[in-house]
């Protein structure tokens, strides 16, 4: 049986992948080791089969005694061992949810449901290095993987509402302690019916303009009650490193682009923080090759696979089906607000959602995780 090393299980990311390893069944195919960066000799969680004590992370020869390493550990850990590993003479499979190998030449972004040839073929050429995309990014072609494959897509702009986890466990929780701030200003205000509106809203505004460092530290402004327009880091020429991933990704994880001799399908638009928990959504502007009659549309996109699912383009459809609120915890991934725009019947709007710890994170991993072992 293939010894599994897990780095990083214990995180959020970690967590979820865990989560849905044990649903799926996936420990009865796999001897697992788990690591740790903080507590080795430690006991290992029941999952466990024979190693029964948790593992230094940091160990290249136990690490090297792995046939297949997933790790959640994050971007540093990422840099700081897989090139000594790697240099030891070890050649599993490296399976990462961290960005930092993402775009080498010698490592694919998996999203099965939508790549499984780049995936296999890599598999034939001995490629051993296989990193989760993106979480907008994968999102997105999760819901538009049909439009891709019929080469329906001649550009896309994305505009993103990113969800307050993409930054982590820690942002998560400070977006809910600012809610409980202004809240806590207004309150009384709140309980008077006859209390003025716009004096409500001058106390909210006073509340996040107060707010202390600490109670931003993570996101550096209030996102409470409203929403930043920029996320990841600044390139230098007003794109944002997370929009830069848009197109740089979504080409590279569908084998497209001067790399693989195919025309790069140009993808760019604004990424936008808003005060979700863990559901990304976008609404894009898709300009097709050619006029496909918006039936058939529905019809590429609802077929692309078994958890995409094309919600009505009307109001109540939209209100129920098309939200983080609904989408958070499943791997559902709605795609509504089809329609013609008013450019041209080439030009078409959407609006997706997807829970960006499942596709955006962990279950693009386990599936790899799989297709290695099968
Ligand atoms: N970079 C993403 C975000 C999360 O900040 O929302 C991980 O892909």
């Amino acid at each position: 049986m293939n010894l599994v090393g897990l780095v990083g299980w214990r995180g959020m990311v970690g967590s979820v992948l865990m989560q849905r390893m044990r649903d799926e069944g996936d420990f009865a195919h796999i001897e697992p080791v788990f690591f740790t960066t903080s507590n080795a000799g430690g006991k290992a969680p029941p999952m466990a089969k024979n190693e029964t004590t948790l593992k230094d992370a940091t160990n290249i020869a136990e690490l090297a005694k792995c046939d297949i390493i997933i790790s959640c550990q994050g971007g540093d850990y990422t840099s700081e061992v897989f090139p000594k590993l790697r240099a030891s003479g070890w050649n599993g499979y490296w399976i990462d949810a961290a960005s930092t190998l993402r775009m080498n030449d010698d490592a694919v972004i998996v999203l099965d449901p939508v790549n499984l040839d780049v995936i296999k073929n890599a598999m034939t050429r001995g490629v051993k290095n296989y990193i989760g995309g993106n979480c907008t990014v994968s999102c997105m072609l999760m819901g538009l993987g049909g439009l891709f494959e019929h080469k329906l897509v001649d550009w896309i702009s994305s505009m993103t509402y990113q969800a307050a986890s993409g930054g982590g466990a820690q942002h998560m929780r400070e977006l809910l302690t600012q809610f409980g701030t202004i809240n806590a200003q207004v309150r009384t205000l709140l309980d008077d019916p006859a209390a003025a509106i716009l004096e409500i809203d001058r106390a909210v505004l006073a509340a996040q303009h107060g707010m202390s460092s600490e109670e931003t530290k993570q996101f550096g402004v209030p996102l409470a009650g409203n929403l930043i327009a920029w996320i990841d880091k600044d390139l230098g020429n007003g794109q944002s490193k997370e929009e830069w991933k848009a197109g740089a990704e979504t080409n590279k994880i569908l084998g497209l682009g001067a790399a693989f001799g195919a025309r790069e399908i140009p993808v760019d638009g604004l990424c936008v923080r808003v005060g979700a928990m863990r559901c990304h959504s976008q609404a894009l502007t898709i300009k097709l090759t050619r006029d496909v009659p918006l039936d058939e549309i529905n019809d590429i996109i609802a077929s692309s696979n078994q958890w995409v699912k094309v919600v009505p383009n009307n109001r109540e459809a939209s209100m129920r089906e098309l939200s983080p609120a609904a989408v958070t915890g499943s791997l559902s991934i709605p795609v509504g607000r089809l329609r013609k725009m008013s450019m041209g019947g080439e030009y078409l709007s959407a609006f997706t959602v997807g829970d960006q710890l499942l596709w955006g994170a962990a279950e693009p991993l386990r599936r790899m995780l799989r297709i290695v072992l099968d």
